[in-house]
């Protein structure tokens, strides 16, 4: 008897629906929404809206792409927590009612856990137990996986995650939101090592980009010259202006290579401690080319095999909420209706 489950994801800004047959995913659906670009983020309200509108298409487009209808579904499974608490209602109670309708198990999947298990979606996967470091807009984690529900979260940002920090940098140098690709875009050009911003000492295995975005404030208030904080700043605003204009490779490459290695750092430091060699990188950020070069490079170096998901199933998407449900499903571990979303959840 084969399992085939149907998973929702509407946790922040991406409405999606996947089906997986026995751990094989077999379609993921994902709308993005445009509506937020002009608004320098994600308005809560719209993307609420938006998931309404988004949600029929996108899981009968899930559903007929696996060749299924909702007779053939076991159960169905959604993003309960983190998020958006407007956007994970959408989902929460689309599957909710589906599930008292067709009378299948409902499975409630944690975002965070999601993403890192997209790393078993593929056929060559890493062995328990591995490491994930879980990079995206709202969290920065590693993971340490001994199966696939059994995760402990053994480092975190203390402050920004490194999406924002991505963001945010860019908002400063005037690009649109998100900014992070575009800062991966403009970096591939520049010159790594022509700015210098701090690494933060932080103890443990906790991260911390908070610093780096002052940092980069009075950097480009200072017109380069220096990134510390100054009574009388030493450019104007068209000054500010033409620095950025002229130096926007050099300035994306410089502030990529920080945060890549503050994230790389600290995933070292856990290799060693914890002496497991299989890890991997999960989350939107995992999309940047900085990042998986260097990451790749150094599981060269290190002796690791190492593990990205597929661009798809880094960036938010149902594929991972349904991968996960397999597992979950696998231990009989079903929700009951009365399940509300959080927008905040503690877990591993
Ligand atoms: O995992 P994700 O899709 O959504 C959350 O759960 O947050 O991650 C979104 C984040 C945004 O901050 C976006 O700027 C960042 O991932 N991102 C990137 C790249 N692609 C997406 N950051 C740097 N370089 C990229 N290529
Ligand atoms: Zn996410």
């Amino acid at each position: 008897m084969s399992t085939c489950i149907l998973a929702i994801e509407s946790s922040c800004d991406e409405t999606s629906a996947s089906i997986c047959i026995d751990g094989k995913i077999l379609s993921n659906f994902i709308a993005n929404q445009t509506v937020h670009a002009k608004y320098g983020g994600v308005v809560p309200e719209l993307a609420s809206r938006a998931h309404m509108q988004n949600i029929v298409p996108v899981i009968d487009a899930a559903l007929k792409t696996a060749g299924c209808d909702l007779q053939t579904i076991d159960a169905i499974a959604f993003t309960q927590a983190p998020g958006l608490i407007g956007s994970l209602l959408v989902g929460t109670q689309f599957a909710k009612s589906l599930s008292l309708a067709l009378g299948k198990p409902l499975v409630a999947v944690h975002h965070m856990q999601a993403h890192v298990l997209a790393n078993l979606i593929p056929e060559e996967r890493p062995s328990f137990p591995f490491l994930c470091l879980t990079v995206s807009g709202g969290h920065t984690q590693i993971v340490l996986c001994e199966s696939p529900n059994k995760l402990k979260v053994i480092g975190e940002t203390i402050d920004d995650a490194a999406g924002e920090a991505f963001d945010k940098s860019a908002k400063l140098l005037g690009l649109p939101y998100p900014g992070g690709p575009l800062i991966d875009k403009y970096a591939a050009a520049g010159n790594v090592a022509r700015f210098k911003f701090p690494e933060p000492q932080i103890p443990g295995l906790d991260f911390s980009f908070s610093g780096l975005k002052t940092s980069i404030l009075y950097f480009l208030k200072n017109a380069g010259t220096s990134n510390v904080y100054k009574e009388e700043f030493l450019a104007d605003e068209a000054m500010q202006k033409k620095f950025i204009e002229e130096n926007l490779n050099d300035i994306c490459a410089s502030i990529q290579n920080r945060i890549v290695s503050i994230l790389l750092n600290k995933l070292k430091k856990a290799a060693k401690e914890t002496g497991i060699t299989d890890i991997c990188l999960a989350g939107g950020v995992s999309a940047n080319s900085g990042l998986r070069k260097a990451f790749t490079a150094m599981g060269e170096q290190m002796q690791w095999r190492t593990f990205i998901p597929a661009f798809e199933y880094c960036t938010d998407n149902a594929a991972m909420i349904a991968i996960t449900a397999y597992y979950k499903f696998l231990e009989k571990d079903f929700a009951d209706l009365s399940i509300s979303p959080s927008a905040k959840a503690e877990w591993g």
